[in-house]
This record gives C-alpha cells, structure tokens and sequence, in this order.
C-alpha cells in the first residue's frame, strides 16, 4: 500500500502556518524548547520539507540550510514509527544532492541518534546541550 501522507519542499512563506503549527506541538509543547529559541532568522532562507496526511494534515517538518545544515525534524507523536521522518530526511537528502552539496550535518538530539544512523550520518565530537537537550553533531559525505 502507498503511504498515507506525502512530503514536499517549501519555503517558509508559504508554509509558515502549518511548519509552525508542528514544531510549536513538538518541540515547545511536548520538549519544553524556549519559544524564543524555536523560532529564528534562519527559517526565512531554509528549504523545508512538509508532511500532509491525504486528507490535508500537517503531520511532520525539517529544514536544510544553504550549507548543508539539517535541522528541526519533527513528526506529531500520533504519526511516529510510520515512516514519515524517514521521508522528510529522504526529500532534505534528495535536495542535497540536487543541489550538489558535499556533506551535510545534524545536531541530533542524543535520543534521535539511532534514527540519522539508518541514513548513514556519523557522530562527531562530544554531547553538548543546547535548548536544554543533549545533542551530538553528526554528519554524511554526500560527494567525495
Ligand atoms: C525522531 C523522529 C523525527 C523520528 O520520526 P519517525 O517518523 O518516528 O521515524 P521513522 O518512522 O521514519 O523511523 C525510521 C526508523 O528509525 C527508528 N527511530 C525513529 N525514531 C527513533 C528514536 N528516537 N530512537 C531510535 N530509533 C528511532 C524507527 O524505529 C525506525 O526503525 P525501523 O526502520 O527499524 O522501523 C520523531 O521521533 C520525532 O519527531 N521526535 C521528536 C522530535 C525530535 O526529537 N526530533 C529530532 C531532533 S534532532
């Protein structure tokens, strides 16, 4: 059977509403992140990957920067282990690659680790917190 929802990539003007509406859910409510810190000047000139149920759902978000950066990853807990953050890392990476950028990182929370191991990101450096959370830098060679 066909997945139950689709990604695609927009910018943050167009789908500001519903990219905030899942990581105020996520990240604000569910991880406690200070909004000050959620929100930033960075999101204006990110790409960012968008999860819809069929029916037209935000479900699940993640932004690349223009040097390769990958972050804020989420996906509504009533939709997890259903393959929807694998598809959001699969349209980032695919637009990576399009845009030939050699590498490209994450600052994975230390809980998620496992999660970017399955694309091949490897751990770099030493646990750091940031938002209060425990992160680890990871990173994946695109192009040699
Ligand atoms: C991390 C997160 C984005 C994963 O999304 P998801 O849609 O549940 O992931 P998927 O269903 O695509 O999982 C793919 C695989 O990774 C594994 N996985 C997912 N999250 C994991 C986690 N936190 N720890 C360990 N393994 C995990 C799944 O078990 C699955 O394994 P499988 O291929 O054997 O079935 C989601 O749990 C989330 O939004 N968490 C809260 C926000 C967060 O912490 N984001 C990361 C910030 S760095």
């Amino acid at each position: 059977m066909s997945q139950p929802f689709t990604v695609s990539l927009v910018c943050w003007h167009d789908g500001e509403p519903l990219l905030k509406a899942i990581r105020s859910a996520v990240f604000i409510r569910e991880q406690g992140v200070p909004e000050e810190l959620e929100w930033d000047e960075h999101d204006a000139t990110c790409r960012h990957a968008l999860a819809l149920t069929l029916q037209g759902e935000a479900i699940g978000c993640g932004r690349i920067f223009t040097n390769g950066h990958i972050g804020r990853i989420a996906v509504l807990p009533q939709w997890r282990e259903k393959k929807v953050g694998t598809a959001i890392m699969e349209a980032l990476l695919d637009y990576a690659a399009a845009h030939d950028y050699p590498q490209v990182d994450v600052d994975a929370q230390t809980h998620a680790v496992p999660f970017y191991q399955r694309f091949d990101f490897v751990e770099q450096g030493e646990v750091f917190i940031d938002a209060g959370l425990p992160h680890i830098k990871m990173s994946l060679t695109l192009k040699q």
